[in-house]
């Protein structure tokens, strides 16, 4: 939706930001280069056309799919194509195949779940990393990207009120940081007790349990199963009827075995925070790490204010 009249280019020229017209990109060869107009450049017009429609329709249409699970197989089992399609044909038809099997999660009367909704400069750039075709995962190959991604961390712990000093990780969603930070759990663990997970894996390795509330997403259990440590692993404490973990009955429970301790930073059906500091001294006690889910609620401390909500979160750092 280009509604600013102008879009302006990040390309700095002599230091500048370059400032483009709206009739500028409109017209296809001021931005491709005079003859550059490739089949690869019309699949791309043709996707922000779509992309432009599907924005534009979004509050109008209604939210879940109309059409069913039969109907999407026949359109889409078509097999592969004998001859090649030219690019923006291939654009068109999957927006055909998609018509009416897409949720609209992105509308503004969407309030199911916790997905959807998007900043259209978060969409735009998300076009241009696709476009960029970069491999950040290391500076050699994509230094700016790599660059991008530490200066974004910072911005992160800025927004999000977290200490300077921790270190973060951008992953696909929250089932995956439960993986990579529970992993960062179980190699300190082990390690203090002398086994070192990296080299000898878990055999042998003493038993880690995890504690966490009755609420705990399920999530937390398939990063265990995932991890080795077994869903076993998970005991689940009983939550107070506003849906904070009983603490209580956590300090009844403890033992000198490996522990981890989640906690939850905005429930999702109650909204719940943990008392995070009551907790963070139980840990203390048995050397335990604390895991916090903030998939929904973390972002309170950005807001003067929930702010209060998230007090006493920073001091979740790995022990020792
Ligand atoms: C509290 C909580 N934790 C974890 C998750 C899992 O997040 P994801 O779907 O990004 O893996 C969700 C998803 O809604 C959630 O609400």
């Amino acid at each position: 939706m280009i509604d600013e009249h102008r879009v302006i280019d990040e390309q700095r020229v002599a230091g500048e930001r370059r400032v483009i017209d709206e009739h500028e990109l409109t017209d296809e060869n001021s931005v491709t280069g005079e003859n550059s107009v490739t089949d690869e450049h019309n699949a791309l017009r043709r996707a922000l056309k779509h992309a432009i429609d599907h924005l534009d329709g979004l509050d109008a249409r209604q939210i879940p799919a109309s059409v069913g699970l039969t109907e999407l197989r026949q359109r889409f089992g078509t097999g592969l194509a004998e001859e090649g399609i030219a690019p923006e044909q291939v654009i068109d038809d999957l927006v055909a195949d998609v018509e009416g099997g897409l949720f609209m999660s992105g509308s503004s009367r969407f309030f199911a779940w916790a997905m959807g909704g998007v900043l259209s400069a978060s969409l735009a750039a998300d076009w241009l990393t696709s476009a960029w075709d970069q491999c950040p995962g290391i500076y050699a190959t994509s230094p700016a990207l790599a660059v991008m991604e530490e200066a974004t961390g910072e911005w992160l712990k800025d927004v999000l009120c977290l200490p300077k000093h921790a270190s973060f990780a951008f992953v696909t969603g929250c089932q995956a940081a439960h993986v990579t930070a529970l992993a960062a759990a179980r190699q300190k663990l082990l390690g203090d007790r002398g086994h070192d997970v990296g080299t000898l894996g878990l055999s042998g390795a003493p038993r880690i349990t995890i504690r966490t509330g009755e609420l705990c997403h399920e999530t937390v259990a398939r990063a265990a199963r995932l991890l080795g440590l077994g869903t076993n692993a998970v005991v689940a404490h009983p939550c107070h009827e506003n849906g904070k973990l009983d603490l209580d009955h956590v300090e009844r429970s403890l033992d000198d075995s490996p522990t981890i301790l989640v906690l939850q930073a905005g429930e999702f059906n109650t909204g719940a925070y943990d008392d995070f500091h009551r907790a963070r001294e139980l840990a203390d006690k048995v050397g335990a790490w604390v895991h916090v889910d903030g998939a929904l609620g973390l972002w309170a401390a950005a807001s003067d204010k929930y702010r209060h909500l998230m007090d006493g979160c920073e001091l979740m750092g790995i022990n020792g």
